[in-house]
């Protein structure tokens, strides 16, 4: 079957949605220089929202489809309810380092203040437009002093954007005043900027200072503060920590060695952090395409293309690594004068999952990943290019990103079957010499209670290492897990439904001899198709998982 045929196939189970949504009026986005910085020009242009909105009043797929997640997704976090109008975390005077839960809310609101910003630009609803006016007005008027790089700069991020998005919407209820409000925010937020203080500073941990100089380079676009935003270009692309070996910047993090192409380094930590330099270096380097030579006050750097297209083999060897593929991996040292060394051993203890651990509500799929530059790759070096992080893209599936990015010539080729309606992403992820997982042979003998029957199960897993298996399941009644595992060494096996809740756990105790638990599930009975990981923490030699309990277990086995 041709590509593309698949994907009408997959495109078909889409149309059925139900729609709860109204579009009420279609809002005009109203683009302007000043200064030389083209607004709205944070995360998209007014082309890519009004592209998104053409689909969406046209109900074209699979906009559309992407359209209905992101607008759900709007409606979340930002419940009416009868003390506050609308349930807002904040406003908070001050977000100080550490304070990682007060920094949460900030970004939580922020998120759903854009989320709400963009889907009154697509449906016009002004319910949305209150909830997103409410939101980055309180907190413009509340905010003194942000300290937070990690969540303090992504809420700085999304609250920038929500602004840009407002203030470019001829109904949107913007005023002058608004404009005032956010100057005034950010000269209280800047004032004790410099080379160690603040968002913008150069000295950052790794990912700390994606997030820092992200909020700042937001900020600089909002401003038009040319100072701030060259400054910030020149911290992305070749970096000036005083410290270059802990450096976010695309030209000192990305490895550039024959042998270990595109290695980034905060991989030698973990997979999360580093996913979020690349979720926000992504949107940064989409933001300053449209910014470009701020009508030739500055020598435009295309950070897509910068150093050779760097920053691409970067997300190319990030997912080939995610999505379960063996790396060559060069140990590097963590600050000139450390002893601290990374290196192999500490890379898999996420390896794949940064979209089952989810920090909060909205760090779900596109919000957290760097698809934005997946779509302007596709343009300019074709998909042939990157076939691990088409891979990555596919397995987000449709959301965010694929609204407001996808436009002809850069999707068609795409292949969402595995997208079973959820808006949820999966990676497969086998690690670790000799680890496999598959389907058990009908008739196995290999030991356990059931080994023999009849009873296939859905995963027999072997490994000696961190394993994730995802797959659909549908139970129409409240099931059992069915487990059969052991470990020389004890190991944890557990089951999470719908990215992050515990379904299910099980501690096999070391040595324990190779029998068959049931283990209770928290799933509801008559549950639809739930997305499923069967994950073992370490070490373990065997293990078979089954539902049993239903009356028709339905598993869907996907492979990448
Ligand atoms: C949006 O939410 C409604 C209500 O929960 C649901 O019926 C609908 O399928 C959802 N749409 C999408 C596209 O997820
Ligand atoms: C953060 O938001 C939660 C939920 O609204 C609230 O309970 C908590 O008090 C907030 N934290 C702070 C520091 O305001
Ligand atoms: C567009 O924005 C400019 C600058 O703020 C403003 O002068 C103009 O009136 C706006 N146009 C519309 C149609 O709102
Ligand atoms: C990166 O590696 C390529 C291939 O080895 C080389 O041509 C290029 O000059 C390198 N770039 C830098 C900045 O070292
Ligand atoms: C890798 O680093 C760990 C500590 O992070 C250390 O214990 C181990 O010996 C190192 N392994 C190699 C092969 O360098
Ligand atoms: C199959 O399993 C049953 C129960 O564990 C056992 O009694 C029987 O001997 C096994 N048959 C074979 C062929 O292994
Ligand atoms: C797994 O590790 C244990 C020790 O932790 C070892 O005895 C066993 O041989 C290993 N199995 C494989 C398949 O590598
Ligand atoms: C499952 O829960 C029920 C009660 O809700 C209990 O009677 C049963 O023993 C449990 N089964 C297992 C295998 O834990
Ligand atoms: C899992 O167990 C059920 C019975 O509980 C069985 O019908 C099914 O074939 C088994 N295997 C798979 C792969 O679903
Ligand atoms: C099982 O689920 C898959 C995926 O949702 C679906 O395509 C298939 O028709 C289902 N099979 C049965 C027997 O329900």
């Amino acid at each position: 079957m041709r590509v593309s045929s698949l994907l009408a196939a997959a495109m078909a189970t889409f149309v059925a949605v139900a729609e709860d949504w109204l579009l009420v009026s279609r809002p005009v986005c109203n683009e302007t220089v000043i200064g030389g910085f083209t607004h709205p020009g944070i995360f998209h242009s007014c082309e890519d929202l009004t592209r998104a909105q053409t689909k969406v009043w046209n109900k074209e797929e699979p906009w559309y489809t992407a359209f209905g997640r992101m607008f759900n997704e709007s409606l979340v976090g930002l419940r009416v309810n009868g003390v506050n109008a609308y349930n807002i975390r904040g406003p908070l005077p001050k977000l100080p380092y550490g304070q990682d839960a007060w920094s949460s809310n900030f970004t939580v609101d922020a998120q759903y203040g854009y989320l709400n910003a963009l889907a009154f630009f697509l449906t016009g609803h002004p319910f949305h437009r209150e909830r997103a006016l409410h939101t980055v007005r309180r907190w413009m008027t509340e905010l003194n002093v942000l300290e937070e790089y990690i969540r303090g700069g992504n809420g700085l991020r999304y609250l920038t954007a929500a602004c840009e998005i407002l203030r470019s919407i001829t109904t949107s209820w913007w005023l002058e005043d608004d404009t005032k409000l956010y100057h005034d925010f950010a000269a209280r937020i800047r004032k004790n900027w410099d080379k160690s203080n603040g968002m913008a500073r150069p000295d950052l941990f790794f990912n700390q200072g994606a997030y820092g100089n992200g909020g700042a380079f937001a900020m600089a676009i909002f401003l038009g503060d040319l100072e701030l935003y060259q400054q910030i270009m020149e911290q992305v692309t070749v970096g000036r920590n005083p410290d270059p070996t802990i450096d976010y910047a695309i030209g000192m993090q990305i490895i550039n060695e024959t042998g270990f192409q595109g290695q980034i380094k905060e991989m030698g930590r973990d997979q999360a952090h580093p996913a979020g330099m690349l979720n926000i270096v992504s949107l940064m380097a989409y933001s300053a395409e449209i910014q470009g030579d701020l009508e030739g006050q500055i020598d435009y750097v295309d950070l897509f293309t910068f150093d050779n297209s760097r920053f691409l083999s970067g997300l190319e060897y990030y997912s080939k690594f995610n999505l379960g593929h063996e790396v060559p991996f060069k140990t590097i040292r963590v600050g000139y004068d450390s002893e601290e060394y990374w290196n192999q051993s500490a890379r898999t203890n996420d390896r794949g999952i940064i979209y089952r651990d989810l920090h909060h509500p909205t760090d779900i799929g596109s919000l957290n990943s760097p698809t934005a530059a997946y779509y302007r790759y596709r343009e300019l070096v074709g998909s042939e290019k990157m076939p691990y992080f088409k891979k990555f893209v596919e397995a987000q599936t449709l959301g965010f990103d694929s609204l407001l990015y996808m436009r002809k010539g850069n999707y068609e080729d795409l292949n969402f079957i595995w997208d079973n309606g959820y808006g949820a992403s999966y990676l497969d992820v086998i690690s670790g010499p000799g680890a496999n997982r598959r389907f058990s042979e009908p008739g196995e003998t290999e030991e356990g209670t059931y080994g023999n029957s009849t009873f296939r199960d859905v995963a027999v897993v072997k490994a000696n290492t961190t394993i994730s298996y995802p797959a659909f399941f549908a139970v129409p009644d409240k099931p059992f897990l069915r487990l059969e595992a052991r470990s020389s060494e004890g190991t944890d096996i557990r089951v999470f439904g719908q990215m992050n809740q515990d379904i299910a756990n099980y501690h096999v105790a070391a040595s324990e001899k190779f029998r068959t638990v049931y283990i209770n599930t928290t799933l509801e009975a008559g549950s639809p198709n739930q997305f499923l990981y069967l994950y073992t923490s370490k070490n373990v030699e065997i293990a078979r998982f089954n539902m049993t309990g239903a009356a028709d277990t339905n598993t869907t086995r996907l492979d990448l």
